[in-house]
């Protein structure tokens, strides 16, 4: 468990239709404007990263998609502290053009930029985009692969590289980016992903999940961590819902899901089991998730967020005592809740965070 303070990220909601597959009202665009006046408010709320999201098209309702590098450009332009992470998706993408688009994005935003490497789980937006369709634990191949020629490429002059995927000869790429690096995060949670994360990865970025089903994931990778040396940390993905009693925010969820879009969700289910089912183990993100879980499409209602201020508080601690260094949290609306967040909420868990330390001081 780390001591640090727990950081906080947030979904940029570049995508339309919010982070729930539901008709329920949401005040949240996937508008530039919203996002530029968003980002602000989650700077000033204590917020540490934002999340951006890549589709090339969608398969639930997410009918428009903003470019997650562009659009995190974008963000960084308009903010000061926040960092952004860009997601990028190995296959449109090549490591020489992510590679250079990100040094200069460092040097425009003061070393703010990040990058999350997910490897593709849509069978039909790689068909529709003219992308060959890897078997699952080849994307893993593919995308360590990239993330080793990203690293490469931002530290070494002469880079070569002689991969299955990716050739580089004697690439010396100026100007490098600005330290700190940009860092790498990733999404998955297949045996592929956690040993990719455990040999290259900055940060593994999981589904929302219970302490125990978290604990169960780091310890498997921190178990690998120490052979390769790569010291990982670990993001968690949750949805929150807090309201003045839990009961107010136990029905909000229930009128989400009730007001689930059926058929929006079955198209996803569709999808992701297809994901899932190639996976070998059959131990990736979406391998058991229910209905409920995929009407917030990243099974963000596992990690319980949902309650009161001291409530969601105590369970991002134990989601931090399970080994979680920072959580991804998606809003049904998102501006006004995340400036809740930071008032209500992160002085709550700095407070936990504090009387824990002591009660380790006291311990020893
Ligand atoms: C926090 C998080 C963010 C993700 N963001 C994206 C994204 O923006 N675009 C995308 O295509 N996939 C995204 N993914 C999907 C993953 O990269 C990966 O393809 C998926 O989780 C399936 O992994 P697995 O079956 O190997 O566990 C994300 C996953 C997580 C956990």
């Amino acid at each position: 468990m780390t001591t640090d303070p727990v950081k906080f990220a947030y979904w940029v909601p570049n995508v339309s239709g919010g982070l729930v597959i539901s008709d329920i009202e949401q005040r949240t665009s996937w508008t530039p404007e919203y996002n530029r006046k968003l980002a602000q408010i989650a700077e000033a709320a204590g917020f540490d990263y934002a999340l951006s999201q890549i589709r090339f098209t969608a398969g639930y309702g997410a009918d428009n998609q903003h470019e997650s590098v562009a659009f995190s450009q974008d963000l960084l332009a308009h903010t000061e502290r926040l960092k952004v992470i860009a997601a990028i998706l190995p296959g449109p993408w090549a490591p020489s053009v992510v590679a250079k688009q990100i040094a200069t994005i460092s040097h425009l935003s003061n070393a703010r930029i990040a990058v999350n490497i997910v490897s593709g789980w849509f069978r039909g937006e790689f068909s529709a985009i003219g992308e060959l369709w890897l078997d699952h634990d080849e994307r893993y191949r593919r995308s360590e692969e990239f993330i080793r020629a990203l690293k490469g490429i931002w530290t070494q002059d002469d880079f070569t590289l002689r991969g299955d995927f990716y050739r580089f000869a004697n690439y010396t790429m100026k100007p490098k980016p600005l330290h700190p690096l940009p860092e790498v995060f990733q999404g998955g949670s297949s045996r592929a992903a956690r040993d990719m994360a455990a040999r290259v990865s900055d940060w593994y970025f999981t589904n929302g999940n219970t302490p125990e089903g978290l604990k169960a994931q780091v310890d498997d990778i921190q178990g690998k961590s120490a052979e390769t040396g790569n010291r990982v940390k670990i993001g968690i993905n949750a949805f929150a819902v807090i309201r003045d009693t839990e009961a107010e925010a136990r029905a909000v969820v229930h009128e989400i899901v009730a007001k689930a879009n059926p058929e929006a969700v079955q198209g996803f289910a569709h999808e992701v089991k297809n994901a899932g089912k190639s996976s070998p183990e059959g131990e990736g993100n979406w391998a058991t998730s229910s209905f409920t879980d995929l009407v917030q499409y990243n099974d963000g209602f596992r990690s319980n967020l949902i309650g009161t201020p001291q409530q969601v508080a105590e369970r991002i601690v134990a989601l931090k005592d399970a080994g979680a260094d920072l959580i991804l949290l998606g809003f049904l609306h998102f501006q006004e809740e995340v400036e809740y967040f930071g008032t209500h909420v992160i002085p709550l868990v700095r407070q936990l965070e504090a009387q824990r330390a002591k009660e380790l001081v006291a311990a020893e």
